[in-house]
């Protein structure tokens, strides 16, 4: 990867990078019955480093040998496509829409068995997109590809979003900001 804002691409070494690794862990073994595939990353406010923590968590996962997928669902603010340097131009949006094919949608990493989709194109109605039955039918799609997806989402106290997607995710992991009122 190029000059990157990643910790865990960056400084791979460092402990926050470890720490990382030790989530991705803790996640793993959070259930017992059934294996972890789909996990949400949300928080209740904005800016509270869900986006950060979506992007270093697929990264570690990825080097640990899993295929993974990094989704980019929050059409209000999409961040994923910065982060990884990206275009926007097509992403989940124009996918549910029908616009592009899978293939054009998702979008290599220099990661091995890193794959992202970034948001797309805004939609007048986000939430609609994400409770469609395309979504549904794409990630079912995408559990079978893919080992370990992860769905970066906006704030619940802003939209429904990220309980929209509840219907797909096995796990939610809630960011709370440390030092936080
Ligand atoms: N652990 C951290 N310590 C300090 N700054 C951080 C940390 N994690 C993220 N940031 C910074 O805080 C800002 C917001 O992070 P990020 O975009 O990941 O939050 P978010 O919860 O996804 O925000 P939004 O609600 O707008 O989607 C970014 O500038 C990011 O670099
Ligand atoms: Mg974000």
């Amino acid at each position: 990867m190029e000059k990157t804002d990643i910790i865990t691409v960056s400084n791979p070494k460092s402990p926050i990078a470890e720490a990382y690794r030790t989530l991705r862990t803790n996640i793993q073994f959070s259930s017992f019955d059934k294996s972890v595939q789909t996990v949400s990353i949300t928080s209740s406010g904005p800016g509270e480093g869900k986006s950060t923590i979506a992007s270093n968590l697929a990264v570690v996962t990825a080097e640990s040998g899993k295929r993974t997928l990094l989704i980019d669902c929050d059409q209000r603010k999409p961040m994923i496509h910065k982060i990884f340097n990206q275009s926007n131009l097509v992403g989940l949006s124009n996918l549910l829409a029908g616009e592009v094919t899978i293939e054009n949608a998702i979008k290599p990493t220099n990661m091995e068995n890193l794959s992202i989709i970034t948001a797309g194109t805004r939609p007048p109605n986000p939430s609609e997109l994400l409770a469609s039955g395309k979504m549904k039918h794409f990630v079912e799609d995408m559990k079978d590809k893919y080992d370990f997806i992860v769905f970066d989402t906006p704030p619940v106290l802003i939209v429904t979003d990220a309980q929209l997607l509840a219907d797909y995710t096995d796990g939610y992991l809630l960011v709370v900001s440390s030092g936080a009122a």
